[in-house]
């Protein structure tokens, strides 16, 4: 009877298995397509996921999800769902002049989007890597990046624009101090523009920011680098400037900045 323990015990990892699958897709199931959903399997067949317990942020292009890991760590999951050629539109200025990107095909939005992902994934790391505060990569699968979780109990940490009339000006001005140094270093260390940088890109998290959303974030050498870098400077004099003294800090963090650009361009 030995087939039979066998079979007994195979048709209990699958119920296992079926279960596991349950609780994994639960809140998800009905959104993501088949390959997205091959994706998160992977991810949980890695043991990375566990899984994915509720919504925190639905976008036009991305959702953001809370997950557990095996560990019953908290984890960000980052879905990109949109393929369609808006997208690709709204993007192509930062993947034109970026060697990552040439060999993708122009009409293959999903391996446009798997890139896309993998730059996050390599933009987070390369942050880290140099002591900016983002949340730390754990893995990307396809569409899918996964990371840690700033927040607690599921309720993710609050964006700057969210906080901004709860701080006093003392506080506001540590946070602005503390941004200018991660600036310095996303662009003087890490070699790299954000790209989208705003009070809706910045969480505060234990009384700190935190760099998000980084997918964008070009190389020095982009063709564009200064434009989007400039950019970048004009939204945080605006939000900062309105409430802060910041004038003569923010020119000064203005020509810092475009020495290491130049120096970049030189050491090419
Ligand atoms: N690591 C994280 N931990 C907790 N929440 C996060 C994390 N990363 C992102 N979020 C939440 O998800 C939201 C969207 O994330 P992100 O800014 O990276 O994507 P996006 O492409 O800008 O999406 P959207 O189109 O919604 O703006 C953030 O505003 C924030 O509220
Ligand atoms: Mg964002």
């Amino acid at each position: 009877m030995r087939w039979r323990s066998r079979w007994l015990k195979r048709e209990r990892e699958e119920l296992l298995d079926r279960r596991k699958d349950r609780d994994l897709i639960k809140t998800v199931e009905e959104v993501f397509d088949s390959i997205t959903l091959g994706h998160l399997y992977r991810l949980e067949a890695k043991g990375i996921i566990w899984e994915i317990k509720g919504v925190v942020s639905s976008g036009k292009e991305a959702r953001v999800y809370w997950a557990k890991s095996k560990n019953g760590e908290d984890l960000a999951v980052k879905i990109y769902l949109s393929f369609t050629a808006e997208f690709r539109k709204s993007i192509k200025k930062y993947i034109e002049g970026d060697p990552r990107f040439e060999k993708v095909p122009k009409n293959d939005f999903r391996k446009l989007i798997y890139e896309w992902t993998r730059k996050e994934f390599r933009n987070l790391k390369r942050l880290k890597e140099v002591g900016v505060r983002v949340p730390k990569p754990i893995a990307f699968q396809g569409n899918i990046l996964v990371m840690e979780f700033l927040g607690e109990n599921g309720y993710r940490a609050p964006l700057l624009v969210e906080v901004v009339d709860d701080l006093s000006d003392d506080e506001l001005f540590k946070i602005w101090e503390d941004v200018r140094e991660q600036v310095s270093k996303i662009v003087c260390e890490a070699g790299l523009v954000h790209a989208d940088l705003s009070e809706y890109n910045i969480m505060v998290w234990k009384e700190k920011p935190w760099i998000i959303d980084v997918a964008q974030a070009v190389h020095l050498e982009h063709p564009l680098s200064v434009e989007f870098l400039e950019r970048d400077l004009r939204n945080l004099k605006y939000f900062f400037g309105e409430r802060l003294e910041i004038e003569d800090e923010i020119e000064k963090l203005r020509g810092d900045l475009l020495k290491c650009l130049r120096k970049e361009a030189h050491s090419q």
